[in-house]
């Protein structure tokens, strides 16, 4: 080894220990930032930006259904949850606050994650990049979701579920409405699009619809093999409705006829009893009418809202959507 290459190596040390210098000086914890609208999260988590934007979170101030109830917001009360102040600031599991900016952002970025020092809870703590996250177990907790989500009881219902046991099957509201971008690897993160009621797959995954006869006469079963909770849960306007026709020899289908329906009624409509199904649990229903002794047609239809246009003749196939059918020989 000459000289010369032996003062290369030095100076190439010498390199390398000025750049362990710099990488290890500690790294600076970042300013807050005054956080002011979820497009600002944008530009560091694009994919979560984009899933939530397409989320009912995101329409929670501009949804038509709920202007219509609200009177456009006129009812201030329904504000706390459709444009709310970040739940941190009011503590997990108590309902949030109204909000009196960004309401068009609706259930946003903020209102989830924002701590009341301006960091972001989350997973991890990064002191050192602008949200400061901070690893907060409270967020992918059930009461998070519950202090929007439970004024109808849907985390009681889940905490009453086989779901809620510790063990293998275990399973909380962010495994099953925000499953990991890719299972293996969960450093990937969540979907942010919660799907829930709005998405007729989810539904159809919630039930299982079954027929049998006993003794000629038509049973029909529906189990709760999917949904943490109720089934249709939380929203009261949601019903799920089984109906029946008889099916002639040359094919020619009868009227529909309600057999039974799904659903916790509004508070005004007295004496009507709560008959969401819990969840893992069995219905079975029997159809005595003499005109079911027949082929028949059975189907279970989910509606986002209660009423049918006529009540006398309702028309599930054009007012609801079909979840499950199945047909039944004579
Ligand atoms: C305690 C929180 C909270 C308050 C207060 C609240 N909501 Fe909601 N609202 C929710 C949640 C959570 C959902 C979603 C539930 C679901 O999808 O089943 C929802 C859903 C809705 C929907 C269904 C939206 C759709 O697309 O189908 C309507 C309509 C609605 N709310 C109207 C109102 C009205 C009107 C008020 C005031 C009287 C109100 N909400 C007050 C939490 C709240
Ligand atoms: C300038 C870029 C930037 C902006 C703007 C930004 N973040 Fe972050 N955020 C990051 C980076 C980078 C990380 C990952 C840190 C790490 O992996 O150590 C992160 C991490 C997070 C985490 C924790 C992630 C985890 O896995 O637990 C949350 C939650 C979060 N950000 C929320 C937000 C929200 C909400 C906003 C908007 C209010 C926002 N961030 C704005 C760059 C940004
Ligand atoms: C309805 C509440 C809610 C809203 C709205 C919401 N998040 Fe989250 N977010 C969560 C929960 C809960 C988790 C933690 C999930 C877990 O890992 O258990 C999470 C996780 C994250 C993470 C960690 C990494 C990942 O992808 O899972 C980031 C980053 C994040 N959110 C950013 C955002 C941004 C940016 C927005 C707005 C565009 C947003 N979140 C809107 C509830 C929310
Ligand atoms: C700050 C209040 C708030 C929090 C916290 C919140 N939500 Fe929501 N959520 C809402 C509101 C309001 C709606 C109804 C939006 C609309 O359609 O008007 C909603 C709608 C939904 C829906 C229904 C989507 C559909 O198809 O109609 C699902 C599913 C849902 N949220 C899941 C969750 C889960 C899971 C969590 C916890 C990780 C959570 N939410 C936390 C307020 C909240
Ligand atoms: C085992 C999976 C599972 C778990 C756990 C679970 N859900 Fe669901 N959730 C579903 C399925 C399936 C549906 C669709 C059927 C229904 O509406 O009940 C649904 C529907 C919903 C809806 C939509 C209702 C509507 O009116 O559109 C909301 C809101 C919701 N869940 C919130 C929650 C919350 C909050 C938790 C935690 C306490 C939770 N879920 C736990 C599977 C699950």
């Amino acid at each position: 080894m000459n000289a010369r290459s032996l003062a290369g190596i030095a100076v190439a040390a010498l390199g390398a220990w000025a750049l362990v210098a710099v990488f290890h000086e500690p790294a600076k914890a970042h300013a807050p930032v005054a956080w002011e609208s979820s497009n600002q999260c944008a530009e560091c988590h694009r994919q979560v930006h984009d899933e939530w934007s397409n989320s009912w979170h995101a329409q929670a101030w501009v949804d038509e259904e709920a202007r219509k109830l609200s009177d456009n917001f006129s009812n201030t009360d329904c504000i706390d949850c459709h444009a709310p102040q970040p739940i941190f600031e009011t503590g997990i599991g108590n309902r949030p606050l109204a909000r009196s900016t960004r309401r068009a952002q609706g259930v946003d970025c903020i209102a989830c994650h924002q701590m009341s020092d301006g960091r972001m809870a989350g997973t991890l703590d990064n002191p050192t990049v602008s949200c400061r996250p901070s690893a907060q177990r409270e967020l992918t907790r059930p009461e998070a979701c519950g202090g929007c989500h439970n004024q109808h009881g849907t985390v009681d219902q889940w905490k009453a579920s086989r779901y809620a046991q510790p063990g293998p099957g275990f399973q909380d509201c962010v495994s099953c409405h925000m499953p990991l971008r890719d299972p293996s690897d969960p450093s990937k993160g969540r979907v942010h699009v919660m799907h829930g009621g709005h998405d007729l797959e989810l539904v159809r995954s919630a039930v299982a619809l079954r027929v049998a006869r006993d003794g000629g006469v038509p049973v029909v079963e529906v189990e709760n093999v999917g949904a943490g909770h109720n089934y249709p849960t939380d929203e009261r306007s949601r019903a799920s409705d089984i109906f029946w026709r008889d099916i002639a020899s040359d094919g020619t289908r009868g009227e529909w006829r309600k057999l039974h329906r799904f659903r916790n009624p509004y508070r005004f409509e007295v004496g009507e009893p709560n008959t969401e199904l819990p969840a893992g649990q069995t219905i079975s229903l029997r159809i005595e009418d003499p005109a079911a002794r027949g082929e028949l047609e059975v189907a279970l239809f989910y509606k986002l809202s209660p009423y049918y246009a006529d009540p006398e003749r309702p028309d599930p196939e054009r007012e609801a959507s079909l979840v499950h059918s199945a047909r039944l020989a004579p």
